[in-house]
């Protein structure tokens, strides 16, 4: 893939945004699609504060942020995505609703060697391919939160993706993006959710047992072993009903105890307590702005 390519971006949440975002920073034209147009607005929204804050910074200069602003746009219409050379889905981790997705993408997306994304945390590729009649040109392109500050990207093949797409998706990533590729086989959870959330659901525990306090639990992981985020803070940072449907994919993939979602994560994610987005998970946001 060596000119930049017309980037679409399903979803324009806490990822989708911040997906779109790393690839307008880039040069790429992004069209970003929501489920209504007030949330498209507000995704537009979000990304424009992103960028201004990276000027505040000093990451960008306003040209740059005013050029970056000038290649976005948005809308309510997948159809929209017409014209997309790359088409990054990025809505929430439930299987029917990402399936829904790729079939509209595979009737709408004109050009038959674009690439559809995805950055699913744990669900298998395979189910995303399988519901396009471009199996070979579906793949798994994982970026971890904050994406414009962390600079890995999983590319997941599945077992019907082509050699040719693979390749042109890791070198989009590294040669377009500057970002470093993992590449891993198509199973729940990848390489690093398949690390990172028995960790994180193991912390759980350890506060529902009453071991400790969430609280001591971070300061243990972040001054005790200089993690950037204690386990509860960064639990509450993913979304606690994104933890959950990881853990929940990851538990149907492999049926061991250690991938189980604790009862605690469940009711919280019942209660609605799932972190930073709804002001309240482990810890409290209320105060944030
Ligand atoms: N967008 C853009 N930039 C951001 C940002 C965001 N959302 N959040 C933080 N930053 C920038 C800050 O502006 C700052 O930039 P600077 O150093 O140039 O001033 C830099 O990142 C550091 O931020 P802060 O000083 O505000 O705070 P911290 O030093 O505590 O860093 C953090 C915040 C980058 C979130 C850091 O704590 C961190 O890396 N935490 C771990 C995050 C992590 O593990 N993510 C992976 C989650 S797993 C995942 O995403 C997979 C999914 O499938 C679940």
């Amino acid at each position: 893939m060596s000119a930049l390519p017309k980037v679409g971006v399903v979803g324009g949440g806490q990822m989708g945004s911040g997906i779109a975002e790393v690839f307008l920073r880039a040069g790429c034209p992004v069209h970003v699609v929501e489920h209504d147009p007030a949330c498209a607005l507000d995704a537009e929204a979000r990304i424009r504060r992103s960028l201004d804050r990276a000027v505040g910074r000093r990451k960008i200069d306003e040209p740059t942020r005013d050029a970056a602003v000038a290649r976005l746009t948005s809308s309510a219409d997948l159809g929209d995505l017409a014209d997309r050379g790359l088409v990054v889905e990025a809505v929430v981790e439930d299987e029917a609703a990402k399936t829904e997705i790729f079939a509209t993408l595979d009737k709408v997306v004109e050009d038959p060697s674009a690439i559809l994304a995805s950055n699913t945390s744990s669900i298998p590729i395979m189910r995303l391919a399988i519901a396009t009649d471009r199996a070979e040109h579906v793949l798994g392109m994982h970026f971890f939160n904050p994406a414009p500050v962390l600079d890995l990207v999983e590319i997941v093949p599945s077992l019907l993706t082509s050699t040719a797409a693979r390749d042109r998706a890791e070198s989009l990533v590294t040669d377009v993006l500057g970002k470093q590729v993992v590449r891993a086989t198509d199973r729940a959870g990848f390489v690093v959710n398949a690390l990172l959330v028995p960790y994180l659901l193991s912390a759980i525990r350890m506060v529902e047992s009453g071991t400790a306090t969430a609280h001591d639990v971070d300061t243990g992981m972040r001054v005790g072993c200089a993690h950037p985020m204690g386990p509860l803070e960064l639990a509450d940072l993913i979304g606690l009903d994104t933890v959950r449907a990881i853990a929940e994919s990851l538990y149907s993939e492999f049926a061991e105890p250690q991938y189980a979602p604790p009862p605690l994560l469940s009711r919280m994610t019942d209660a609605r307590l799932l972190g930073r987005k709804t002001g309240r998970g482990f810890h409290d946001y209320s105060g944030d702005s």
